[in-house]
């Protein structure tokens, strides 16, 4: 894969240190090591609060950290100003000047750093070409749709033809259609470009659907960074865990079980850490309907999801099998049949269950569980 973009110009790496953020004694971002590979895109991903656009503004050198470093390209940039960062982003709440057409508005940034009325024109078209703007140049933005209006809020960063490219939640201004065509177009002008691209959402399907990588972060803490495959089958942890994926991962809490065992009513597994009990977890995936033999519980159906493509199936678990107080989903294929009120016999896969110690961490080479003999 090459790093150097159409343009010419080098991708650059963004590497973060020891980044430690305060809002007078209030921390923001804890003790954060970040590496966005160059031409790499990168998808930020967390919870509404959890220091998402605060991350990114340090990078866009439009915050300072209280402690770290700041690297980009090789270049330690805490000193610089956001002008000699080689950095462009689209903010959270775009605001496109009103009484520019869009034209104005994509060259704005170009003229006021002094490019000349060739070069500006130039480069103008050519961001007016790569986001389907150019019938739209003479327009204000009053006379734009949502997602023509986003797309000059892209053209602006993009016409500066930066190293890195920072966008914070572009699309959440977007209607659903609108917001799913964008990130198409995002992730092909991101093939197109090899820009290195950081890219905030709070959204896991978006995170998912655009990440090369996905960053995954909660109260300021980096939880896990890997490919959309990897944070979905291999959680580092039960946040990451319950974060990603819909509906959410079932969660059993394990008990002792007696001779280094833990138990879950039909579950048996042999306790892999020193001491503690833990959290059983599997993907409505790993469930399915036992037919023909008996499963490893039963569960009464609460509700169901024909979704067309598949069909999700909510449980309601029996008294003694505790489901930490919410209830499990099985997926199933289209054309199996469920109805509400009905009881089920439900076979677990066991290869698909994950353990998690008490502190919540994954033990990925844990034994796999089994149902218990009584
Ligand atoms: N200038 C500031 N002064 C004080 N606190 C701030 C400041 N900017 C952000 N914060 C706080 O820092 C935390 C992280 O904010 P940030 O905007 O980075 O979150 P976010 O992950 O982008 O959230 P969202 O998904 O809602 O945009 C929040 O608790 C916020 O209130
Ligand atoms: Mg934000």
């Amino acid at each position: 894969m090459s790093s150097v973009p159409e343009s010419g110009k080098k991708a650059r790496r963004i590497e973060l240190r020891g980044i430690e953020k305060r809002f007078g004694d209030t921390p923001v971002i804890r003790g954060l090591d970040l590496d966005v590979r160059p031409g790499e895109l990168l998808v930020l991903l967390g919870p509404s609060g959890c220091g998402k656009s605060t991350l990114l503004r340090l990078i866009a050198g439009l915050e300072h950290p209280t402690a770290g470093t700041v690297e980009i390209g090789g270049v330690v940039v805490n000193e610089l100003p956001p002008a000699a960062r080689d950095v462009a982003m689209v903010f959270q709440s775009y605001a496109l000047y009103p009484h520019m057409t869009v034209a104005q508005n994509l060259g704005f940034g170009l003229k006021s750093r002094g490019l000349d009325k060739g070069d500006i024109n130039r480069k103008v078209s050519a961001t007016a070409q790569t986001l389907e703007l150019a019938d739209l140049l003479e327009r204000r933005p009053g006379q734009l749709s949502g997602g023509q209006q986003q797309r000059v809020a892209l053209g602006r960063a993009l016409v500066r033809e930066p190293g890195v490219f920072l966008l914070d939640e572009p699309l959440s201004n977007l209607d659903a259609g609108l917001r799913i065509k964008t990130r198409d177009e995002i992730a092909s002008l991101h093939r197109r470009l090899g820009t290195t691209m950081v890219f905030v959402t709070h959204d896991q399907m978006e995170a998912m659907s655009l990440g090369q990588r996905i960053a995954i972060l909660d109260r300021g803490t980096l939880q896990q960074i890997g490919t959309p495959e990897a944070i979905y089958h291999s959680p580092a942890n039960l946040f990451v865990a319950g974060f990603i994926g819909t509906p959410a991962i079932n969660r059993a809490a394990l008990a002792p079980g007696g001779g280094g065992r833990l138990r879950w009513g039909p579950v048996e597994v042999a306790r892999p850490w020193a001491d503690g009990p833990g959290t059983l977890a599997v993907r409505p995936e790993g469930l399915s309907r036992a037919i023909g033999r008996a499963g490893d519980f039963v569960a009464e159906v609460t509700r169901v999801e024909a979704l067309g493509s598949e069909t999700i199936v909510h449980l309601a678990l029996p008294p003694g099998l505790p489901s930490g107080g919410r209830g499990w989903t099985l997926r199933a294929g289209p054309s199996e049949t469920f109805m509400t009120g009905e009881s089920i016999e439900v076979g677990i896969d066991w290869n698909r269950c994950h353990l998690f110690d008490p502190t919540g961490v994954r033990w990925p080479d844990a034994p796999t569980p089994h149902k218990a003999s009584s």
